[in-house]
């Protein structure tokens, strides 16, 4: 079964060719450099550059895998969570091509995607596990009993983990996106120079990182040289420090109160080393996805169609964009 696969819900243009769950060709434009500028991701800037990139990107993706129109069984698309304009450009370009060449149209959650990401080429993870989702949007966690089937643990009750590394940089003077900056930046830092807190600590699965954010950008405007390098350095540090520890303190709290050893963990933030690494130290047997596949890209979009079809869900459902789509209804 051969399918193309089309994520555009945020600043990404991506697009993937698999067959079943195996990638044949995977492509990411980044609009990383576009949004930069502006200190974040412009929706507006974010809908019109999917919709200049998008038709040449399925182009060379398609001639990257040798697969033509014809070879395609499925095409499947992200429907949501996302920035409305710009899911629109991908779930209209996945309907012109499904009904121009007759091929059945998948609507895909983007954060589903997100779980199952290390699941290419046979991997498959013992259900069920707890899955913790930390990406630009979202800070769950989740309790997974097989496809399809969800119970939500805890989530964030303000920022996600990616929005908070994201302001914290830019309070600090340092580019979009600051999940990367503020890990380069950590690495000359000062781990022990400033105790920040962990939030909401004694509830059971809850996050917030607002309040976390607030006490660093109290620190920076009390610091009399804020661009100091080892200042910034020692922040980025302690802040990242702490949002590591947050997780990890959720995360095995819940494979602890559920019984579950397996953790599956995703999103955006998990491409950041030092929780990578904090990560592999737990007890519990810790599953990442393949570092390229924690960042938006259209291979996960294609590997949730392939196995929520091997699940039974059929295509061809009605569907409209659904920016604030969740994962458990
Ligand atoms: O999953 P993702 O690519 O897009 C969303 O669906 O949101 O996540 C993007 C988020 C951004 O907030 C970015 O700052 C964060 O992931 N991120 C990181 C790192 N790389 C990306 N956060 C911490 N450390 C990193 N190395
Ligand atoms: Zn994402």
């Amino acid at each position: 079964m051969k399918i193309l696969a089309i994520e555009t819900s945020c600043d990404e243009t991506a697009v993937a060719v698999l067959e079943k769950d195996h990638i044949m060709a995977n492509q990411v434009a980044s609009q990383i450099a576009k949004h930069r500028p502006y200190g974040g991701v412009v929706p507006e800037l974010a809908s019109r550059q999917h919709t200049e990139w998008l038709p040449s990107l399925i182009q060379s993706t398609m001639t990257e895998s040798n697969v033509t129109f014809s070879d395609l069984d499925l095409i499947a698309v992200t429907y949501g969570p996302g920035l409305e304009g710009a899911l629109v450009v991908g779930t209209v370009a996945a309907r012109t091509l499904s009904r121009l060449h007759q091929i059945p149209l998948m609507p895909i959650n983007h954060i589903e995607a997100h779980m199952f990401a290390a699941c290419f080429d046979g991997k498959r993870i013992e259900f069920p596990f707890i899955s913790l989702i930390v990406s630009g949007g979202h800070t769950q966690l989740v309790k997974v009993n097989d496809v399809g089937d969800y119970e939500l643990c805890g989530q964030t009750r303000d920022d996600a983990a990616g929005e908070a590394f994201d302001k914290v940089a830019r309070a600090l003077g340092l580019p979009y996106p600051g999940g990367p900056e503020i890990q380069k930046q950590a690495v000359n830092g000062d781990m022990t120079r400033f105790k920040f807190p962990i939030p909401l600590r004694h509830d059971p699965y809850a996050f917030s990182f607002s309040g976390l954010k607030t006490a660093v950008i109290q620190t920076i405007d009390k610091e009399e040289k804020p661009d100091d390098p080892q200042f910034i350095a020692d922040v980025s540090a302690c802040f990242q420090d702490a949002v590591v520890r947050t997780l990890l303190l959720k995360s095995r709290r819940a494979c602890e109160d559920f019984g579950i050893d397996r953790l599956v963990v995703c999103g955006g933030v998990t491409a950041n080393a030092e929780f990578r690494e904090r990560l592999l130290q737990c007890d519990q047997t810790v599953i990442l996805p393949e570092f390229s596949y924690c960042t938006d890209n259209a291979a996960m979009i294609g590997l949730m169609a392939w196995l929520s079809h091997e699940n039974g869900v059929s295509a061809d459902k009605a569907f409209t964009v659904s920016p604030q789509l969740s994962l458990v209804p």
